[in-house]
């Protein structure tokens, strides 16, 4: 299925596509295993996270206008998935289950020692080298492993506060 490349969401100028070139062949590959546009919005917000490392709301416009959706509808499904970033992130971005199971069993203690020992210091924020982001998300599915924590795709369970520096050095 071919897809058409849409320059310039209105009244952005400096605005940069991202559906151009390899991107775009992407998209035009991933719409050949959906049965419809909208199907493929999750794929299609890959890839603009992917290209630009986050998805600002005019990558959001982008994105509807390419999949024939509102821009209100790909924003609803970006800010429900914690997958998406709505903001730069750092080049580790790590998610820890905070949800009740987990915090019994000592996950904002996990939470203080990695805000600590990533620098980033606050929920959310990015550490000043650019490296680390780290925010609290509902429960991971591995509620007898405590606690468990996402380091980008890698899924680490059964993490402690004494674990966390070692941790971290492993992915300096
Ligand atoms: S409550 Fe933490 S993984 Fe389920």
């Amino acid at each position: 299925m071919s897809v058409t490349a849409h320059p310039t969401p209105a009244g952005t100028e400096e605005y940069q596509p991202v559906f151009v070139g390899a991107t775009l062949e992407a998209l035009g590959e991933i719409l050949t295993r959906y049965p419809t546009r909208q199907a493929a919005l999750l794929p299609a917000l890959w890839l603009v996270q992917g290209a630009r490392g986050w998805i600002s709301d005019r990558n959001m416009a982008e994105v509807a206008e390419v999949l024939g959706l509102t821009p209100a509808y790909v924003k609803g499904v970006v800010t429900f998935y914690t997958m998406y970033h709505q903001h730069p992130v750092g080049r580790h971005f790590v998610q820890v289950c905070t949800t009740s199971p987990c915090n019994v069993c000592g996950a904002e203690d996990v939470v203080r020692a990695l805000l600590e020992a990533t620098g980033a210091n606050e929920l959310g924020a990015t550490s000043p080298d650019g490296n680390w982001t780290v925010i609290e998300v509902e429960c991971l599915g591995a509620c007898g492993f405590a606690t468990p924590i996402l380091v980008n795709d890698d899924f680490i369970e059964s993490v402690t506060p004494d674990k966390v520096p070692d941790l971290v050095r492993k992915y300096k």
